[in-house]
């Protein structure tokens, strides 16, 4: 790739002691100055806590951003391909649209698992430069085996873009650890899910640092802005305070689905490896509709999964309000019986 990137003030001199007259900035203020574009001290942080080496990071406006510059970087607009899985995260459709891509949607089997011989076509098709794999993914909540991404890694001439968006949640682990082995696969992380930071925008990639340096060519200079990237350090120093935050959901998660699978509006509880559930009810519409009428608000997915909606965790107050308000529905509701 020819493109050279812009090169910003704060990439010719990087040090941050000294009198800058070099980037047309303000002098007086506390948010004056451009922040880091190379974001190197959310990437050290989070190279410690992680085990993956600094140049093998990078930050960006929110994982949706790496999407869009996935698209960008690796696909020809009107003749190249993307590939993902249906049901899966809208933002794939949305960013192939929006780039002029053509994405396939391979459906997902019964259980929402990847059926691998329905990708086997697909393999010689040499314009499909990206594969999304959202893992766990949403809206169905299940992860898919290592043995499963794998193939698709090694058989396919194309990005794999790994979303982990709500890995942390989850008992399997992280394929980060992968990224020394496949130079095609990009794992995507996020702070907006288990960090609790999603008005921030910090996305993560982690990649070989090939794949990495084509983001950065692309990438606007300073992408990530100084309360981001202090939101995201905060965040990252305080381990303890993550650490409680995910247990707490977790054990409201399970509260939650006990309650759930006894509601006669819900006909079915998906298992989950997120902090949301995919729950089937005989009338998705009516249910959604009538919890909207007491200011609770799910989210409809009639349309991905017929009769289904998807439903976060929230803390226990908000989830028994959920549930009590469900429970009154179906008192005066006959159209379940
Ligand atoms: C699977 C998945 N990936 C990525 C994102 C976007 O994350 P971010 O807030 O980092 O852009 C979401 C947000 O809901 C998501 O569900």
């Amino acid at each position: 790739m020819q493109l050279k990137p812009y090169s910003s003030a704060r990439d010719e001199y990087s040090k941050t002691e000294g009198i800058f007259l070099d980037a047309n900035e303000n002098p007086y203020g506390t948010l004056n100055r451009y922040p880091d574009p190379n974001q190197l001290e959310v990437r050290q942080e989070l190279s410690k806590l992680k085990k993956v080496a600094v140049n093998n990071i990078f930050i960006s406006n929110g994982s949706d951003e790496i999407i869009d510059l996935c698209f960008r970087v690796f696909c020809k607009p009107g003749v190249d391909k993307a590939l993902s899985f249906s049901p899966s995260y809208g933002m794939y459709k949305v960013s192939a649209a929006v780039n002029d891509v053509e994405l396939l949607e391979v459906p997902l089997d019964i259980n929402f698992d990847i059926e691998l011989e329905t990708l086997t076509p697909l393999i010689s098709d040499k314009h499909i430069k990206l594969i999304f794999i959202c893992s766990p993914n949403n809206p169905t909540g299940n992860t898919f085996s290592k043995e499963k991404i794998e193939f698709i890694l090694k058989k396919f001439n194309a990005i794999i873009i790994l979303d982990e968006a709500y890995i942390d949640f989850s008992e399997t682990e992280s394929l980060t650890s992968m990224i020394g082995s496949y130079k095609n696969l990009l794992v995507c992380q996020t702070f907006s899910k288990a960090w609790g930071l999603a008005a921030a925008r910090v996305g993560i990639g982690y990649a070989d640092t090939y794949l990495i340096s084509l983001l950065k060519k692309i990438k606007a200079p300073y992408n990530v802005s100084q309360l981001n990237q202090e939101a995201a350090l905060f965040a990252l120093k305080d381990l303890i305070h993550y650490k409680n935050t995910i247990e707490r959901i977790l054990i409201a998660k399970e509260e939650l689905k006990y309650e759930l699978v006894k509601l006669d509006s819900i006909r079915k509880v998906y298992p989950s490896q997120a902090n949301f559930f995919l729950i089937e009810s005989p009338d998705a519409i009516a249910l959604y509709n009538a919890l909207v009428q007491e200011n609770i608000i799910i989210r409809q997915r009639h349309k991905l999964v017929p009769n289904c909606l998807r439903i976060t965790v929230g803390t226990p107050e908000e989830n028994k309000a959920l549930i009590n308000a469900i429970k009154n529905i179906d008192e005066k509701s006959f159209i379940y019986r």
